[in-house]
């Protein structure tokens, strides 16, 4: 069986759901369940005997000790983080905990797990840290995109801690030997997404008749990838990549922020029309910019491809249609997310930012 750390997060839960419905193999899932993680993303689980979630912090490092001593995983892939960049600004101290802290906790346990196995398990063994490509910094119009050797330059407190993890994990397999594998992804969308972020916030905004605040001008520009393509990847890296490793992951596909969210109004037009007969488009409000923000990501995702094969089964425009019709199909999830807590957030981040 594999440990999967965040498991009931926005891209945790894909990859579990994704793993037991194609491998078969058991997942035993270490989630805190903060605001983020949400087990109802697994509830299609209830009843399968290869998910086994337990509820506690990657920074318990007797907890992930007695659940790597239980077990007996054969992989660790770790999703558990804090990850929202506007999160990061308004209280960094979490990220700091979780990302930074947590990780090297998480490492410590596993090192000490990794280094009691038997010889061949041993050889096995795998840790995938699941990373972004924000650790990269921001990209002018016309530089090329960021390949795996390009210079760590974060920018946001949240792009900062992942770097710190990002070291960390280089760290323990240059030093201790431990066999790890990096995937710096680029933005993800899909079901289950969290409407703090971009693509669902919009969604769930829309339909709700409320404004859809753009930051600045609008013209940043996100290189988004479909969840599951993002799960794939992570798969084959976990199959065949090379120890010590990192790899981008992407799907090509830049584009300005105004852009996805007039897709995302486009596809609510025709799929569930406003009353009134005009486009939500009409909803766009332009707000005060994020401070830092970063203009441009982009991931060159050859290496990936060369080594190991792999490419993104979606386009992005089959991957945003699948999105929005399952928002559509899932109104209890979208109205459950949407919490005392979730209020309290929005609340926070756009009260202060001017139309
Ligand atoms: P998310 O915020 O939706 O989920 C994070 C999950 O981690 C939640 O279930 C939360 O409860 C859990 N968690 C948080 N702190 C924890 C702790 N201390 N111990 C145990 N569990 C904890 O995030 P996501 O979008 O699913 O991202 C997952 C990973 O992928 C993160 O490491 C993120 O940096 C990375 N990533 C995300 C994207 C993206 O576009 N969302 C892109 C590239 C990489
Ligand atoms: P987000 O989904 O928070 O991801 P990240 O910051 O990790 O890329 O934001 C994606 C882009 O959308 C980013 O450039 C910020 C912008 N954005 C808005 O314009 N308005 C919003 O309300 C949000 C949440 C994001």
């Amino acid at each position: 069986m594999i440990l999967v750390t965040g498991g009931a997060g926005f891209i945790g839960a894909n990859f579990v759901l994704d793993w037991v419905a194609q491998t078969g193999e058991a997942v035993v899932n270490l989630d805190k369940l903060t605001y983020a993680g949400n087990l109802e993303n697994l509830s299609s689980l209830q009843a399968e005997a290869r998910h086994i979630f337990a509820q506690g912090d990657i920074g318990d490092h007797a907890l992930v000790a007695s659940l790597l001593t239980q077990h007996q995983p054969r992989a660790v892939v770790n999703f558990a983080a804090e990850s929202h960049v506007d999160r990061s600004i308004h209280s960094p101290e979490a990220f700091i905990q979780t990302n930074v802290m947590g990780t090297f906790q998480l490492l410590e346990a596993v090192r000490a797990y990794w280094g009691g196995l038997a010889s061949d398990t041993k050889a096995n063994f795998r840790f995938l840290h699941v990373s972004t490509d924000e650790v990269y910094g921001s990209l002018a119009a016309t530089d090329p995109a960021f390949t795996e050797t390009h210079q760590y330059e974060p920018n946001s407190p949240y792009s900062a801690s992942k770097a710190a993890s990002d070291h960390l994990v280089r760290a323990y397999h240059h030093t201790y030997g431990l066999p790890v594998l990096t995937t710096n992804c680029s933005n993800n969308y899909g079901p289950y997404h969290f409407p703090e972020k971009l693509i669902p916030l919009m969604v769930v905004n829309a339909l709700a008749g409320k404004p859809l605040p753009i930051y600045g001008d609008g013209q940043q520009i996100r290189d988004w990838l479909y969840v599951k393509d993002h799960c794939s990847a992570i798969r084959r890296v976990l199959e065949a990549g090379r120890l010590g490793e990192t790899y981008n992951v992407g799907g090509w596909n830049e584009m300005p922020n105004l852009d996805i969210v007039h897709t995302v109004c486009g596809l609510l037009d025709t799929l569930r029309p406003r009353a009134d007969g005009q486009s939500y488009a009409t909803q766009i409000t332009y707000v005060t910019d994020r401070p830092g923000h970063d203009r441009r990501y982009a991931i060159d995702a050859s290496k990936i491809e060369r080594e190991l094969g792999w490419k993104p089964a979606e386009t992005f425009a089959s991957g945003i249609a699948k999105t929005i019709a399952w928002y559509l199909d899932n109104p209890e999830w979208v109205a459950r997310v949407q919490s005392g807590a979730y209020r309290d957030w929005v609340d926070t981040n756009y009260a202060a930012r001017a139309a």
